[in-house]
């Protein structure tokens, strides 16, 4: 492997083995559904996933089955705190790449229940390290990609945007155990010489993400007719991103980023949430052929979240010079499709507000 400048690979790393923390979830499962259907990437792919109440297998459901992936896939039921299996699971796949998205992902249950969030992506990123580590010791080299989130970089005022090397400032208990995997993850690499590459994303939208988030959640009230509950006064700011585009930008740091190096990966699309709550429902009115203006009023202001920080925005600057990556969704296709997905896909919602998929989980899997 060799380094085109301090940044890039000219060789770019070609991982014939993969493992996916986090595979079933919203990003992880976009991962890897794009990359089981590009026919430039044939690595083996082994999903790791707790199956919590974020991660689900029907977001893989058509893509992993095909008898060619099917051979190319496994999935395993397990906690990335369980750095024994993490371990058995990179010397068992002859692993040499790690795309490590297992985490909590929801500001607001970390405000209501921190610990599960210090615990897994805290304890679990420390887990997964120490297996990297080990195998490493033992003479085996796995690169890890470690999936962060804009959010440890704080909140900016008016204006600026978050660049690579914008100074952390994690407020929620949510970003603060973000910031702390990312630390570690620096620090294994300083320390021990692991081979690592970050990258730090803006607020994801598109299919399968879980009904708790601002879009998915807005779209299923404006469906059922529920308040739609706007946070303070809504002038808050985030950059919002489609999760494909995010899928494959972390495609691109993982085979192409020099080890040690960060990547900030955002929409240049940066919208006040109430703004987009109006856009979006402009969208599901057409679709839903429903007036526009009945959907309007079920909009409810409520209390503010605890410490809501007013605005993130990206500089993306650095993955588009240096890996020609550019989102390929602007928000308005975005959101459209995304709309169409829900619509195709009302199942998958009623399942998962209903608890239904829990059940079948349960059944299958056995109660946790
Ligand atoms: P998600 O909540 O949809 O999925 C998380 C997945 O991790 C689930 O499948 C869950 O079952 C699994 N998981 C949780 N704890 C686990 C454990 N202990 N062991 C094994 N698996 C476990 O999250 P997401 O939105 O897909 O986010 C993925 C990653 O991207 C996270 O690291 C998140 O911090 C980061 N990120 C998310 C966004 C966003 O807008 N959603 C933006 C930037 C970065
Ligand atoms: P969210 O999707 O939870 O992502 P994050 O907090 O990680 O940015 O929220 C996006 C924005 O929408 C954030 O400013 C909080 C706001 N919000 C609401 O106003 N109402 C809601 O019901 C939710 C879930 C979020």
């Amino acid at each position: 492997m060799s380094h085109g400048n301090a940044e890039t690979l000219t060789v770019p790393r070609a991982p014939s083995s993969m493992l996916v923390t986090g595979g079933a979830g919203f990003i992880g499962s976009s991962f890897i559904r794009t990359r089981l259907a590009d026919p430039a990437c044939t690595s083996r792919i082994v999903n790791l996933d707790l199956l919590t109440y974020a991660g689900n297998l029907e977001n893989l459901a058509g893509h992993v089955e095909e008898p060619e992936r099917a051979g190319r896939y496994s999935f395993v039921r397990g906690d990335i705190r369980d750095q024994a299996l993490v371990e058995r699971l990179l010397e068992q796949h002859k692993v040499d790449a790690l795309v490590h998205f297992a985490a909590e992902s929801h500001v607001d249950r970390s405000i209501h229940g921190p610990r599960d969030f210090i615990e897994t992506n805290v304890l679990g990123t420390f887990a997964i390290l120490e297996a990297v580590r080990a195998r490493k010791a033992a003479g085996h080299d796995v690169h890890l990609h470690h999936v962060s989130t804009d959010e440890v970089f704080g909140s900016l005022g008016d204006t600026g945007f978050f660049v690579e090397t914008t100074a952390y400032d994690p407020r929620s208990p949510y970003s603060a155990s973000k910031a702390a995997s990312d630390h570690l993850v620096r620090a294994y690499a300083h320390t021990y010489g692991l081979s690592t590459t970050l990258s730090n994303c803006s607020n994801n939208y598109g299919p399968f993400q879980f009904p708790e988030k601002l879009i998915p959640l807005m779209i299923a009230n404006c469906l059922e007719g529920k308040p739609l509950p706007v946070y303070g006064d809504g002038q808050n700011v985030r950059d919002w991103l489609y999760v494909d585009d995010h899928a494959e930008a972390v495609w691109l740091v993982l085979t192409r980023g020099a080890p040690g190096t960060s990547w900030n990966v955002g929409g240049r699309n940066e919208k006040k949430n109430l703004d987009l709550l109006h856009e979006l429902i402009e969208v599901v009115a057409r679709h839903a052929n429903k007036d526009a203006a009945a959907l309007r009023a079920l909009i409810t202001f409520v209390k503010d979240r605890p410490g809501h920080d007013r605005r993130y925005a990206i500089d993306c600057g650095k993955i588009e010079r240096l890996l020609g990556w550019t989102p390929r969704h602007d928000f308005g296709a975005g959101i459209e499709a995304t709309v169409r997905w829900t619509f195709a896909n009302r199942g998958w919602i009623d399942r998962v507000r209903s608890g239904a998929y829990r059940e079948w989980l349960d059944t299958n899997y056995g109660k946790r």
